[in-house]
């Protein structure tokens, strides 16, 4: 078990996108597990797969969100962009960063869109 836990209150009803959830914390988990042996290059291998994962994510999740007619999905697919470009700037200055303050930054803007921003859409599904 690691720091993030998928729980049934962060759950949005689809099944697709929360399979996709608990991926994308158990890929969190795997960082934070590496982070912890200091392996620099492992550390950012395991983030670029966690961003890797979100840009698949984000892409299926607007696709659902777009089938199920969600009103408010040009606001949601910018809160994505936004996501994308930020963690894209940080990544793109990892050299100058500790493989923590990397994974900061990667873990509150991804983890507190999926376990808050994205509750926003629920009641399409159910
Ligand atoms: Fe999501
Ligand atoms: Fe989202």
């Amino acid at each position: 078990m690691g720091p993030f836990q998928w729980t049934p209150q962060i759950a949005v009803g689809n099944d697709h996108i929360d399979g996709q959830h608990r991926r994308l914390l158990e890929l969190a988990n795997e960082v934070a597990e590496i982070m912890a042996t200091n392996d620099y290059d492992g550390i950012l291998k395991a983030l670029d797969g966690l961003l890797d994962y979100t840009r698949v994510h984000f892409r299926d999740e607007e696709e659902i969100l777009r089938q199920f007619g969600y009103a408010d999905i040009d606001q949601h697919i910018a809160k994505h962009h936004q996501i994308i470009a930020s963690v894209d700037f940080a990544w793109r200055q990892r050299h100058a960063m500790t493989g923590e303050e990397l994974f900061l930054i990667v873990r509150d803007v991804i983890l507190r869109h999926i376990t808050v921003v994205d509750g926003e859409y629920r009641q399409i599904f159910g």
